[in-house]
Protein backbone atom coordinates (compact mmCIF):
# COMPACT_ATOMS: atom_id res chain seq x y z
CA UNK A 1 0.00 0.00 0.00
CA UNK A 2 1.21 3.74 -0.64
CA UNK A 3 2.24 5.47 2.41
CA UNK A 4 2.18 8.84 1.64
CA UNK A 5 4.99 11.18 2.66
CA UNK A 6 4.11 14.70 3.59
CA UNK A 7 3.35 16.93 1.14
CA UNK A 8 6.68 18.65 -0.76
CA UNK A 9 6.93 22.12 -0.84
CA UNK A 10 6.04 23.56 -4.20
CA UNK A 11 9.07 25.92 -4.29
CA UNK A 12 11.21 23.14 -4.02
CA UNK A 13 13.17 22.81 -7.15
CA UNK A 14 15.39 19.30 -8.62
CA UNK A 15 19.09 20.65 -9.66
CA UNK A 16 19.83 19.97 -13.60
CA UNK A 17 22.50 17.75 -12.30
CA UNK A 18 19.88 15.46 -10.51
CA UNK A 19 17.93 15.99 -13.74
CA UNK A 20 20.40 14.74 -16.01
CA UNK A 21 21.85 12.31 -13.96
CA UNK A 22 18.11 10.47 -13.19
CA UNK A 23 16.76 10.39 -16.88
CA UNK A 24 17.22 7.56 -19.12
CA UNK A 25 15.63 5.26 -17.60
CA UNK A 26 12.84 4.14 -15.92
CA UNK A 27 12.99 2.01 -12.17
CA UNK A 28 13.15 -1.25 -13.59
CA UNK A 29 16.30 0.18 -15.33
CA UNK A 30 14.66 -0.07 -18.89
CA UNK A 31 15.59 2.95 -20.92
CA UNK A 32 15.63 4.88 -24.32
CA UNK A 33 18.01 3.89 -26.65
CA UNK A 34 20.12 6.70 -27.86
CA UNK A 35 19.87 7.29 -31.60
CA UNK A 36 18.92 10.43 -33.15
CA UNK A 37 21.21 11.97 -35.02
CA UNK A 38 21.18 16.08 -35.83
CA UNK A 39 19.74 15.40 -39.67
CA UNK A 40 17.26 13.26 -37.45
CA UNK A 41 16.57 16.00 -34.73
CA UNK A 42 15.94 18.50 -37.57
CA UNK A 43 13.25 16.17 -39.50
CA UNK A 44 11.65 15.28 -36.24
CA UNK A 45 11.20 19.05 -35.76
CA UNK A 46 9.75 19.51 -39.04
CA UNK A 47 7.70 16.15 -38.42
CA UNK A 48 6.22 18.35 -35.06
CA UNK A 49 5.62 21.14 -36.64
CA UNK A 50 4.54 21.13 -39.75
CA UNK A 51 0.71 20.51 -40.06
CA UNK A 52 -2.50 21.46 -39.68
CA UNK A 53 -1.57 25.21 -39.00
CA UNK A 54 -0.13 25.68 -42.64
CA UNK A 55 -2.31 23.06 -44.10
CA UNK A 56 -5.59 24.33 -42.17
CA UNK A 57 -4.42 27.49 -40.18
CA UNK A 58 -3.60 29.08 -42.90
CA UNK A 59 -7.31 30.23 -44.21
CA UNK A 60 -7.79 31.26 -40.42
CA UNK A 61 -5.32 33.25 -40.42
CA UNK A 62 -6.11 35.21 -43.49
CA UNK A 63 -9.55 35.82 -42.45
CA UNK A 64 -7.62 37.93 -39.92
CA UNK A 65 -5.18 39.36 -41.75
CA UNK A 66 -6.02 39.39 -45.39
CA UNK A 67 -2.58 39.26 -47.08
CA UNK A 68 -0.88 40.78 -44.05
CA UNK A 69 -0.93 37.24 -42.81
CA UNK A 70 2.67 37.01 -44.26
CA UNK A 71 3.11 39.82 -41.04
CA UNK A 72 1.13 37.78 -39.27
CA UNK A 73 3.62 34.85 -39.68
CA UNK A 74 6.77 37.03 -39.22
CA UNK A 75 5.62 38.18 -35.98
CA UNK A 76 4.20 34.79 -34.93
CA UNK A 77 7.91 33.07 -35.69
CA UNK A 78 9.62 36.15 -33.43
CA UNK A 79 7.87 35.27 -30.58
CA UNK A 80 8.92 31.50 -31.23
CA UNK A 81 12.36 32.73 -31.97
CA UNK A 82 12.66 34.61 -28.65
CA UNK A 83 12.01 31.35 -26.84
CA UNK A 84 13.09 29.06 -29.24
CA UNK A 85 16.72 30.78 -27.68
CA UNK A 86 15.98 29.93 -23.86
CA UNK A 87 14.64 26.12 -25.44
CA UNK A 88 18.10 25.82 -26.78
CA UNK A 89 20.16 27.21 -24.39
CA UNK A 90 18.34 24.47 -21.43
CA UNK A 91 17.78 21.88 -24.07
CA UNK A 92 21.93 21.49 -24.41
CA UNK A 93 22.47 21.60 -20.86
CA UNK A 94 20.06 20.14 -19.46
CA UNK A 95 19.30 17.32 -22.10
CA UNK A 96 16.23 15.29 -20.62
CA UNK A 97 12.66 14.05 -21.84
CA UNK A 98 10.57 16.44 -19.69
CA UNK A 99 11.24 19.86 -21.93
CA UNK A 100 9.82 22.66 -20.69
CA UNK A 101 8.20 20.49 -17.64
CA UNK A 102 12.18 19.68 -16.40
CA UNK A 103 13.17 23.40 -17.19
CA UNK A 104 10.35 24.36 -15.04
CA UNK A 105 11.59 22.12 -12.21
CA UNK A 106 15.11 23.34 -12.35
CA UNK A 107 14.10 26.85 -12.07
CA UNK A 108 10.79 27.93 -10.79
CA UNK A 109 10.41 24.49 -8.11
CA UNK A 110 8.00 21.75 -8.12
CA UNK A 111 4.73 23.75 -8.61
CA UNK A 112 4.80 25.78 -11.09
CA UNK A 113 6.78 22.33 -12.92
CA UNK A 114 3.60 20.74 -12.28
CA UNK A 115 1.53 23.38 -13.58
CA UNK A 116 4.02 23.64 -16.86
CA UNK A 117 3.55 20.12 -16.97
CA UNK A 118 -0.32 20.33 -16.79
CA UNK A 119 -0.35 22.73 -19.71
CA UNK A 120 2.03 20.52 -21.65
CA UNK A 121 -1.19 18.78 -21.81
CA UNK A 122 -2.72 21.61 -23.61
CA UNK A 123 0.19 22.08 -26.14
CA UNK A 124 0.80 18.33 -27.26
CA UNK A 125 -2.20 16.35 -26.12
CA UNK A 126 -4.85 18.89 -27.02
CA UNK A 127 -2.86 19.69 -29.98
CA UNK A 128 -2.99 16.28 -31.23
CA UNK A 129 -6.71 16.75 -31.05
CA UNK A 130 -6.73 19.64 -33.03
CA UNK A 131 -4.28 18.47 -35.56
CA UNK A 132 -6.25 15.38 -35.99
CA UNK A 133 -9.45 17.62 -36.81
CA UNK A 134 -7.66 19.00 -40.05
CA UNK A 135 -6.20 15.86 -41.11
CA UNK A 136 -9.93 14.93 -42.14
CA UNK A 137 -10.32 17.59 -44.02
CA UNK A 138 -7.62 16.89 -46.39
CA UNK A 139 -8.78 13.11 -45.79
CA UNK A 140 -12.42 14.23 -47.27
CA UNK A 141 -10.30 16.27 -50.04
CA UNK A 142 -8.16 13.48 -51.15
CA UNK A 143 -11.01 11.42 -51.32
CA UNK A 144 -12.58 12.99 -53.21
CA UNK A 145 -10.26 13.81 -56.09
CA UNK A 146 -9.31 10.16 -56.25
CA UNK A 147 -13.28 8.85 -56.12
CA UNK A 148 -15.54 11.90 -56.41
CA UNK A 149 -16.69 11.19 -53.25
CA UNK A 150 -16.21 12.28 -49.56
CA UNK A 151 -16.90 10.44 -46.29
CA UNK A 152 -20.13 11.74 -44.79
CA UNK A 153 -20.40 14.77 -43.12
CA UNK A 154 -22.17 12.86 -40.24
CA UNK A 155 -18.85 10.60 -39.75
CA UNK A 156 -16.30 13.38 -40.52
CA UNK A 157 -17.29 16.23 -38.31
CA UNK A 158 -18.01 16.66 -34.51
CA UNK A 159 -21.09 18.16 -33.49
CA UNK A 160 -20.08 21.62 -33.28
CA UNK A 161 -19.41 21.27 -36.86
CA UNK A 162 -23.03 19.62 -37.89
CA UNK A 163 -22.11 16.04 -37.33
CA UNK A 164 -22.32 13.45 -35.37
CA UNK A 165 -18.16 12.30 -35.21
CA UNK A 166 -15.18 12.43 -36.59
CA UNK A 167 -14.00 9.15 -37.41
CA UNK A 168 -10.84 10.22 -39.32
CA UNK A 169 -9.50 11.87 -36.51
CA UNK A 170 -10.02 9.06 -34.25
CA UNK A 171 -8.17 6.88 -36.57
CA UNK A 172 -5.45 8.96 -36.90
CA UNK A 173 -4.59 8.85 -33.55
CA UNK A 174 -4.82 5.62 -33.18
CA UNK A 175 -2.67 4.87 -36.42
CA UNK A 176 0.20 6.79 -34.45
CA UNK A 177 -0.60 5.20 -31.19
CA UNK A 178 -0.19 1.76 -32.55
CA UNK A 179 3.28 2.94 -34.49
CA UNK A 180 4.84 4.76 -31.39
CA UNK A 181 4.08 1.47 -29.61
CA UNK A 182 5.80 -0.26 -31.93
CA UNK A 183 8.73 1.79 -32.19
CA UNK A 184 8.08 3.47 -35.38
CA UNK A 185 8.94 6.92 -34.27
CA UNK A 186 12.43 5.50 -33.74
CA UNK A 187 13.07 4.87 -37.38
CA UNK A 188 14.93 7.26 -39.02
CA UNK A 189 13.95 6.65 -42.09
CA UNK A 190 10.10 6.82 -41.83
CA UNK A 191 10.48 10.30 -39.90
CA UNK A 192 12.85 11.78 -42.51
CA UNK A 193 10.78 10.96 -45.14
CA UNK A 194 7.92 12.46 -43.95
CA UNK A 195 9.45 15.36 -43.24
CA UNK A 196 10.83 15.53 -46.52
CA UNK A 197 7.70 15.10 -48.01
CA UNK A 198 6.07 17.66 -46.23
CA UNK A 199 8.46 20.09 -47.71
CA UNK A 200 8.24 19.20 -50.97
CA UNK A 201 4.86 19.04 -51.15
CA UNK A 202 4.87 22.85 -49.63
CA UNK A 203 7.67 24.28 -52.13
CA UNK A 204 5.83 22.55 -55.14
CA UNK A 205 2.93 24.13 -53.96
CA UNK A 206 4.97 27.80 -53.65
CA UNK A 207 6.08 27.01 -57.46
CA UNK A 208 1.89 26.94 -58.35
CA UNK A 209 1.05 29.57 -56.28
CA UNK A 210 4.07 32.01 -57.93
CA UNK A 211 3.41 31.20 -61.25
CA UNK A 212 0.19 32.80 -61.12
CA UNK A 213 1.36 35.33 -58.99
CA UNK A 214 0.13 38.69 -59.17
CA UNK A 215 0.87 41.81 -56.48
CA UNK A 216 -2.99 43.15 -56.82
CA UNK A 217 -3.85 40.13 -55.68
CA UNK A 218 -2.09 41.60 -52.77
CA UNK A 219 -4.45 44.54 -52.51
CA UNK A 220 -6.27 45.68 -49.76
CA UNK A 221 -2.94 44.27 -47.91
CA UNK A 222 -4.47 44.33 -44.60
CA UNK A 223 -7.85 44.53 -44.76
CA UNK A 224 -8.24 44.98 -40.92
CA UNK A 225 -5.76 47.13 -40.44
CA UNK A 226 -3.73 46.21 -37.20
CA UNK A 227 -5.62 44.58 -35.02
CA UNK A 228 -6.50 42.04 -38.22
CA UNK A 229 -2.71 41.26 -38.33
CA UNK A 230 -2.85 40.99 -34.29
CA UNK A 231 -5.41 38.23 -34.63
CA UNK A 232 -3.88 36.33 -37.22
CA UNK A 233 -0.63 36.31 -35.24
CA UNK A 234 -2.39 34.60 -32.70
CA UNK A 235 -3.88 32.69 -35.24
CA UNK A 236 -0.87 31.61 -36.87
CA UNK A 237 1.02 30.43 -33.81
CA UNK A 238 -0.37 27.69 -34.24
CA UNK A 239 1.64 26.77 -37.06
CA UNK A 240 4.66 26.49 -35.12
CA UNK A 241 3.92 25.12 -32.30
CA UNK A 242 5.97 21.98 -31.88
CA UNK A 243 9.50 23.55 -32.14
CA UNK A 244 10.33 22.57 -28.40
CA UNK A 245 9.27 18.90 -29.23
CA UNK A 246 12.51 18.49 -30.48
CA UNK A 247 14.01 18.63 -26.54
CA UNK A 248 11.74 15.70 -25.49
CA UNK A 249 14.22 13.89 -27.45
CA UNK A 250 17.32 14.58 -25.21
CA UNK A 251 17.42 11.37 -23.82
CA UNK A 252 17.61 9.66 -27.45
CA UNK A 253 19.65 11.84 -28.97
CA UNK A 254 23.73 10.77 -29.71
CA UNK A 255 25.06 14.28 -29.03
CA UNK A 256 22.30 16.19 -27.22
CA UNK A 257 24.21 18.86 -26.00
CA UNK A 258 25.35 19.98 -29.21
CA UNK A 259 22.86 18.75 -31.10
CA UNK A 260 19.12 19.85 -29.57
CA UNK A 261 20.24 23.73 -29.64
CA UNK A 262 21.33 23.52 -33.30
CA UNK A 263 18.02 21.18 -34.56
CA UNK A 264 15.67 23.91 -32.72
CA UNK A 265 16.98 26.64 -34.23
CA UNK A 266 17.72 25.49 -37.67
CA UNK A 267 14.48 24.30 -37.27
CA UNK A 268 12.62 27.70 -36.30
CA UNK A 269 14.32 29.17 -39.64
CA UNK A 270 13.73 27.05 -42.24
CA UNK A 271 10.00 26.95 -41.39
CA UNK A 272 9.43 30.19 -40.80
CA UNK A 273 10.88 31.15 -44.74
CA UNK A 274 8.39 28.11 -45.88
CA UNK A 275 5.16 29.60 -43.73
CA UNK A 276 5.73 32.94 -45.18
CA UNK A 277 6.61 31.53 -48.54
CA UNK A 278 3.44 29.65 -48.82
CA UNK A 279 1.41 32.69 -47.70
CA UNK A 280 2.49 34.95 -50.16
CA UNK A 281 2.22 31.97 -52.41
CA UNK A 282 -1.56 31.35 -51.45
CA UNK A 283 -2.51 35.25 -51.37
CA UNK A 284 -0.69 36.35 -54.35
CA UNK A 285 -2.50 33.43 -56.57
CA UNK A 286 -6.02 33.65 -55.42
CA UNK A 287 -6.14 36.94 -53.45
CA UNK A 288 -6.88 36.91 -49.52
CA UNK A 289 -10.64 36.54 -49.89
CA UNK A 290 -10.59 33.89 -51.53
CA UNK A 291 -8.26 32.04 -48.99
CA UNK A 292 -10.05 33.49 -45.94
CA UNK A 293 -11.90 30.60 -44.36
CA UNK A 294 -11.88 28.25 -46.98
CA UNK A 295 -11.77 24.47 -45.97
CA UNK A 296 -8.67 22.69 -47.33
CA UNK A 297 -7.25 25.84 -48.62
CA UNK A 298 -4.27 24.58 -50.39
CA UNK A 299 -5.56 22.26 -52.23
CA UNK A 300 -8.08 25.09 -53.61
CA UNK A 301 -5.93 27.31 -54.63
CA UNK A 302 -3.68 24.58 -57.05
CA UNK A 303 -7.07 23.75 -58.51
CA UNK A 304 -7.54 27.68 -59.16
CA UNK A 305 -3.90 27.88 -60.66
CA UNK A 306 -4.06 24.22 -62.75
CA UNK A 307 -7.79 24.57 -63.51
CA UNK A 308 -7.80 20.65 -62.30
CA UNK A 309 -8.14 18.43 -59.36
CA UNK A 310 -4.55 16.53 -59.72
CA UNK A 311 -3.01 19.42 -58.15
CA UNK A 312 -4.69 19.46 -55.30
CA UNK A 313 -5.12 15.62 -54.86
CA UNK A 314 -1.48 15.69 -54.50
CA UNK A 315 -1.07 18.74 -52.06
CA UNK A 316 -4.38 17.02 -50.20
CA UNK A 317 -2.27 14.04 -50.23
CA UNK A 318 0.98 15.48 -49.11
CA UNK A 319 -1.49 17.52 -46.19
CA UNK A 320 -2.69 13.85 -45.24
CA UNK A 321 0.91 12.69 -44.87
CA UNK A 322 2.45 15.67 -43.31
CA UNK A 323 -0.21 16.11 -40.79
CA UNK A 324 -0.35 12.62 -39.70
CA UNK A 325 3.34 12.70 -39.06
CA UNK A 326 2.65 15.82 -36.38
CA UNK A 327 0.08 13.61 -34.84
CA UNK A 328 2.65 11.12 -34.81
CA UNK A 329 5.58 13.43 -33.07
CA UNK A 330 3.19 15.27 -30.79
CA UNK A 331 2.15 12.09 -28.80
CA UNK A 332 5.60 10.72 -28.95
CA UNK A 333 6.71 14.03 -27.26
CA UNK A 334 3.82 13.83 -24.76
CA UNK A 335 4.43 10.65 -23.82
CA UNK A 336 7.92 11.40 -22.65
CA UNK A 337 6.83 14.44 -21.10
CA UNK A 338 4.40 12.69 -18.85
CA UNK A 339 7.10 10.02 -18.58
CA UNK A 340 9.14 12.32 -16.91
CA UNK A 341 6.85 13.68 -14.40
CA UNK A 342 5.28 10.32 -13.41
CA UNK A 343 9.66 9.07 -12.59
CA UNK A 344 9.09 12.27 -10.50
CA UNK A 345 6.40 11.14 -8.46
CA UNK A 346 3.78 13.45 -9.91
CA UNK A 347 1.69 11.38 -12.19
CA UNK A 348 1.28 7.70 -11.96
CA UNK A 349 3.48 5.12 -12.21
CA UNK A 350 2.15 3.81 -15.40
CA UNK A 351 3.68 6.41 -17.66
CA UNK A 352 7.38 5.86 -16.83
CA UNK A 353 6.81 2.15 -17.41
CA UNK A 354 9.12 1.21 -20.48
CA UNK A 355 8.49 -1.93 -22.17
CA UNK A 356 11.66 -4.21 -22.00
CA UNK A 357 10.63 -5.49 -25.45
CA UNK A 358 9.99 -2.45 -27.47
CA UNK A 359 11.95 0.57 -24.83
CA UNK A 360 9.29 2.22 -25.43
CA UNK A 361 6.36 3.52 -22.91
CA UNK A 362 3.37 1.30 -24.42
CA UNK A 363 0.93 1.70 -21.77
CA UNK A 364 1.34 5.54 -21.59
CA UNK A 365 1.42 5.92 -25.03
CA UNK A 366 -1.92 3.98 -25.30
CA UNK A 367 -4.05 6.04 -22.44
CA UNK A 368 -2.48 9.01 -24.08
CA UNK A 369 -3.89 8.13 -27.23
CA UNK A 370 -7.89 7.15 -25.63
CA UNK A 371 -7.84 10.02 -23.58
CA UNK A 372 -7.19 12.48 -26.79
CA UNK A 373 -9.08 10.96 -29.05
CA UNK A 374 -12.09 11.88 -27.44
CA UNK A 375 -11.92 15.74 -28.16
CA UNK A 376 -10.94 14.91 -31.64
CA UNK A 377 -14.09 13.05 -32.07
CA UNK A 378 -16.57 15.46 -31.25
CA UNK A 379 -14.79 18.93 -30.87
CA UNK A 380 -13.84 21.33 -33.79
CA UNK A 381 -10.78 22.66 -34.84
CA UNK A 382 -11.59 26.36 -33.55
CA UNK A 383 -12.78 25.05 -30.00
CA UNK A 384 -9.86 23.87 -29.08
CA UNK A 385 -6.98 25.70 -31.11
CA UNK A 386 -7.31 28.70 -28.72
CA UNK A 387 -6.77 26.29 -25.69
CA UNK A 388 -4.14 24.74 -27.01
CA UNK A 389 -2.59 28.24 -28.12
CA UNK A 390 -2.78 30.05 -24.16
CA UNK A 391 -1.26 26.60 -23.16
CA UNK A 392 1.49 26.81 -25.23
CA UNK A 393 1.97 30.51 -24.48
CA UNK A 394 2.15 29.81 -20.68
CA UNK A 395 4.50 27.50 -21.47
CA UNK A 396 6.90 29.03 -23.45
CA UNK A 397 6.67 32.24 -21.03
CA UNK A 398 7.53 30.04 -18.07
CA UNK A 399 10.37 28.36 -19.98
CA UNK A 400 11.66 32.09 -20.42
CA UNK A 401 11.68 33.10 -16.53
CA UNK A 402 13.09 29.71 -15.68
CA UNK A 403 16.08 30.28 -17.84
CA UNK A 404 16.43 33.25 -16.21
CA UNK A 405 16.18 32.24 -12.84
CA UNK A 406 19.01 29.18 -13.51
CA UNK A 407 21.42 31.61 -14.90
CA UNK A 408 21.48 32.93 -11.96
CA UNK A 409 21.22 30.40 -10.09
CA UNK A 410 23.48 27.89 -11.64
CA UNK A 411 26.14 30.21 -13.14
CA UNK A 412 28.39 26.95 -13.46
CA UNK A 413 26.02 25.06 -15.70
CA UNK A 414 28.19 23.82 -18.39
CA UNK A 415 26.32 25.73 -21.45
CA UNK A 416 26.69 24.84 -25.04
CA UNK A 417 24.62 27.55 -26.19
CA UNK A 418 23.96 30.95 -24.07
CA UNK A 419 21.32 32.73 -25.41
CA UNK A 420 22.40 36.27 -27.15
CA UNK A 421 21.79 39.94 -25.54
CA UNK A 422 20.65 38.28 -22.33
CA UNK A 423 18.48 39.31 -20.10
CA UNK A 424 16.45 41.20 -23.51
CA UNK A 425 15.45 38.50 -25.18
CA UNK A 426 13.99 36.28 -22.66
CA UNK A 427 12.23 39.10 -20.79
CA UNK A 428 11.22 40.15 -24.93
CA UNK A 429 10.12 36.33 -25.10
CA UNK A 430 7.99 36.45 -22.20
CA UNK A 431 5.99 39.81 -23.54
CA UNK A 432 5.73 38.42 -26.69
CA UNK A 433 4.28 35.34 -24.73
CA UNK A 434 1.63 37.76 -22.66
CA UNK A 435 0.76 39.72 -25.80
CA UNK A 436 -0.31 37.09 -27.48
CA UNK A 437 -2.13 35.05 -24.39
CA UNK A 438 -4.24 38.41 -24.38
CA UNK A 439 -5.08 38.14 -28.06
CA UNK A 440 -6.53 34.71 -27.80
CA UNK A 441 -10.01 35.96 -26.53
CA UNK A 442 -12.12 35.55 -23.11
CA UNK A 443 -13.41 32.19 -24.36
CA UNK A 444 -9.90 30.76 -24.14
CA UNK A 445 -8.84 32.43 -20.90
CA UNK A 446 -12.11 31.35 -19.54
CA UNK A 447 -11.57 27.59 -20.74
CA UNK A 448 -7.60 28.09 -19.49
CA UNK A 449 -8.28 29.49 -16.06
CA UNK A 450 -10.73 26.77 -15.16
CA UNK A 451 -7.60 24.05 -16.70
CA UNK A 452 -5.30 25.96 -14.72
CA UNK A 453 -7.70 25.48 -11.39
CA UNK A 454 -8.27 22.03 -12.36
CA UNK A 455 -4.45 21.72 -12.42
CA UNK A 456 -4.07 23.28 -8.93
CA UNK A 457 -6.24 21.05 -7.45
CA UNK A 458 -4.45 18.29 -8.77
CA UNK A 459 -1.11 18.79 -7.82
CA UNK A 460 -2.24 19.66 -3.50
CA UNK A 461 -4.26 16.19 -3.78
CA UNK A 462 -1.86 13.70 -5.69
CA UNK A 463 1.45 15.48 -7.07
CA UNK A 464 2.43 17.22 -3.33
CA UNK A 465 1.84 14.45 -1.71
CA UNK A 466 3.32 11.52 -4.10
CA UNK A 467 6.55 13.99 -5.17
CA UNK A 468 9.38 11.83 -5.02
CA UNK A 469 12.22 14.82 -4.65
CA UNK A 470 13.31 14.68 -1.20
N1 LIG B 1 2.30 23.14 -35.50
C1 LIG B 1 1.48 21.99 -35.53
C2 LIG B 1 0.60 22.00 -36.70
O1 LIG B 1 0.51 23.01 -37.34
C3 LIG B 1 0.71 21.84 -34.27
O2 LIG B 1 -0.03 21.02 -37.03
Amino acid sequence: MHTSAPPANPLRFKSPARLVAEAGHDRQGHGLKRTMGLFQLICFGVGAIVGTGIFVGLSDSVAQAGPAVVVSFILAALTCVLTAFSFAELGGAIPVAGSSYSFAYAGLGEGAAFLVGWCLLLEYGVSVAAVAVGWSQYVNELLHSLTGHQLPHVLSAGPADGGAVNLPAVLVIALACVLLVRGVRESARATAAMALLKLVILLLFCAIGFSAFRAGNLLPFAPDGLGGIGAGTTAAFFSYIGFDAITTAGEEARDPRRSIPIAILVCIGLVTVLYCAVAVAATGAVGGDRVGGRPAALSYVVNEVTGSAVGGGIIAFGAVVAIASVVLAVLYGQSRILMSMSRDGLVPGVFARVSPRTSTPVAGTLIIGVVFAVPAAFCSLDAVVGLCTIGTLATMAAVNAALMVLRRREPDLPRTFRVPLYPVLPLLGIGCCVYLMYETGWAAWAQFAAFLAAGCALYATYGRRRSRLS
